[in-house]
């Protein structure tokens, strides 16, 4: 309501008709049974577009990291994206994240820690044994998917640094890069795209430290090299491309709250009893099953990790703390 500019939530006018005609397609085939009709078998992962390195992740023993529903395509978790970066269209990270150079890349971990210092990505990649888990990401717009990523639980990395009793909160700094980022050029955000997490946020084994997906490495437009999947959180929480992490004392600033602060809270939850101010949030459309009879799944507390997660709410006032 109060900002005007194109947020998370708004199908921009161009993005409609590509979509719809997408969509149409895809019926179209369907019913000349020119794509599966039927369901991949749970959990099965679909398999990757094969032009990327492979990047194999051990299955994860992570209580949640598993869920047993139905893969979204290659195909629609690889051209259906927000990277505002590379453009507001959902098609656009997709037709111009080529741009991005992935190496050499190095991360930062600053602030309140006993060891701050700077982590080539190679080195990242062998940090910790590489896992695959399979989350639901739910987008603060109302559609979904389920993706098999590869990573490992974002703590290894923090428990590196030494996080000193002033580490209550972590932000997280991903690239702005004018040159390699023709969406950088807009006034859509105030760039860089920075997100914040509580410290026991950023510690909860769920929160992904990713590098892969489909058991190949991400593709540019899923945040190459690296990102952050928080599947309890609405999707603008999982920052994409990150190169600055640190600690601090207080709640950080996330870009999307400095947008509309009314809109996008700090904690940003998945959570189907509280409304965004425009529209509610009860129900959602998983990507994949929008043909033109299909239904909308209830949206479930904390995204379905409530039994993980919902320790680290305790006491405290949803509503309040959207
Ligand atoms: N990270 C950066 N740097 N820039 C972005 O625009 N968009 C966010 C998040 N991370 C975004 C970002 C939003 S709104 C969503 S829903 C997810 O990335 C989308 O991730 P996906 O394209 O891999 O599905």
């Amino acid at each position: 309501m109060l900002i005007r500019t194109p947020a998370p939530h708004e199908p921009l006018p161009s993005e409609i008709t590509p979509r719809r005609v997408y969509l149409n397609r895809r019926t179209a085939l369907a019913g000349l049974g020119l794509v599966a009709a039927s369901p991949l078998a749970l959990s099965q992962a679909a398999p990757g577009g094969g032009k990327l390195p492979k990047l194999p992740g051990a299955r994860s023993a992570v209580p949640g990291a598993m869920v047993m529903e139905k893969v979204t395509s290659y195909a629609d978790a690889t051209s259906y994206n927000n990277f505002y970066e590379f453009g507001t269209d959902k098609a656009d990270p997709a037709q111009h994240a080529h741009t991005l150079k992935t190496r050499p890349w190095t991360v930062s971990i600053e602030g309140e820690c006993a060891k701050p210092g700077r982590f080539d990505i190679e080195a990242l990649l062998k940090l910790a044994p590489m896992e695959e888990r399979v989350y639901r990401l739910r987008c603060v717009e109302g559609w979904s998917m389920v993706i098999p990523w590869e990573g490992y639980s974002l703590a290894e990395l923090l428990k590196k640094a030494e996080p000193t009793s002033k580490a209550k909160y972590v932000e997280f700094t991903t690239l702005a890069d004018k040159a390699q980022m023709p969406g950088v050029r807009s006034g859509v955000l105030d760039w860089p795209y920075v997100e914040g997490l509580r410290i026991d946020e950023a510690m909860h084994p769920l929160a992904l430290l990713s590098f892969g997906m489909y058991g190949e490495v991400l593709p540019n437009q899923n945040g190459a090299p690296l990102r952050l999947v928080l599947p309890w959180k609405y999707g603008f929480k999982s920052a994409k491309s990150i190169v600055k992490i640190r600690f601090v004392e207080k709640e950080p600033m996330s870009s999307w709250t400095k947008a509309a602060q009314q809109e996008y809270g700090f904690y940003s939850n998945v959570n189907p009893n509280v409304s965004h101010p425009r529209w509610s949030q009860a129900t959602e459309r998983r990507i994949g099953e929008d043909g033109l009879f299909a239904k909308k799944r209830p949206t479930l507390m904390f995204n379905g990790y409530e039994a993980q997660v919902g320790q680290l709410y305790a006491g405290m006032d949803l509503k309040k703390f959207y």
